[in-house]
């Protein structure tokens, strides 16, 4: 393994920032100082040092979180509540999140160190899928079922989405979910929208651009009151966590290839 991913990956630092120490003469293998982040050790084997200190291999991290609305996709935030401060009780150097959800988005985000399983979820080309569940104003016919299946031109620059997959769960009229959503869950809650039509349901897209899911159900009339990610590839959001809660993640090389 290179050596700078093994120290990103030993709660040193993230890539960048260990890349440094290295190039400082700040860390030895086999008590030899190294200049090259890039060179090749054996994680089990070599004795790597930092600042004169044996540094412990960590290894892969994976989280699963259930994200709640209210809080931002970020490592710092001088306003908001971010989702690190979920992960009070955890070292949390060298992990980041693998993409973003909304502020006002909820359910499934992982974290990690682990470079290569982000760029797997996140390159456009691997088409990895993600699922929405959604409640908007607004209603889905055949024409606009049609158009989100096949793609659909979103902004100025008509911006054409990859094919989609919609399952409607339910249209109706908006009164008619207020029993099936539990009220925190809604923003923009407003008595005047009672006798309009509404639908709930359910959006797979395969790639990730900026609030993708509200711009493509907008750009068939629906407007998204309630959003939140229910699966990622093959992992689904573990029923048993609460909004805000998390788990580690046990995942294998081999489950890290399928997701
Ligand atoms: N699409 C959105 O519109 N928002 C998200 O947070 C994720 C996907």
């Amino acid at each position: 393994m290179r050596l700078d991913k093994f120290l990103a990956q030993s709660d040193l630092g993230m890539r960048k920032r260990v890349r440094d120490y290295v190039k400082d003469g700040c860390v030895k293998v086999n008590g030899e100082v190294i200049w090259e982040p890039a060179i090749e050790i054996n994680e089990s084997s070599d004795v790597i040092e930092y600042l004169g200190k044996v540094i412990v291999y960590t290894g892969k991290v994976y989280y699963m979180f259930n994200k709640p609305a209210g809080c931002v996709t970020a490592r710092k935030d001088a306003v908001n509540k971010t989702v690190f401060d979920y992960f009070d009780n955890e070292n949390m150097n060298g992990i980041f999140h693998v993409g973003r959800l909304d502020k006002d988005t909820e359910g499934l985000l992982l974290l990690t160190n682990d470079g290569e399983f982000e760029r797997k979820l996140m390159d456009p080309q691997n088409h990895v899928e993600k699922t929405y569940f959604f409640w908007a104003l607004g209603s889905l016919d055949k024409e606009d079922i049609k158009q989100l299946e096949q793609g659909i031109s979103l902004g100025k620059g008509k911006i054409q989405t990859a094919p989609s997959k919609i399952e409607v769960q339910k249209n109706g009229l908006y009164k008619e979910f207020e029993q099936e959503m539990a009220s925190e869950n809604l923003c923009n809650i407003n008595q005047n929208y009672y006798n309009l039509p509404a639908v709930s349901g359910y959006l797979t897209i395969s790639e990730g651009r900026n609030h993708q899911v509200k711009r493509m159900l907008k750009a068939v009339g629906c407007y998204v009151l309630y959003l939140k990610r229910v699966s990622i590839g093959a992992l689904k959001l573990d029923d048993s966590l609460e909004r805000g809660q998390y788990r580690h993640l046990a995942l294998s090389e081999d489950e890290c290839n399928e997701v």
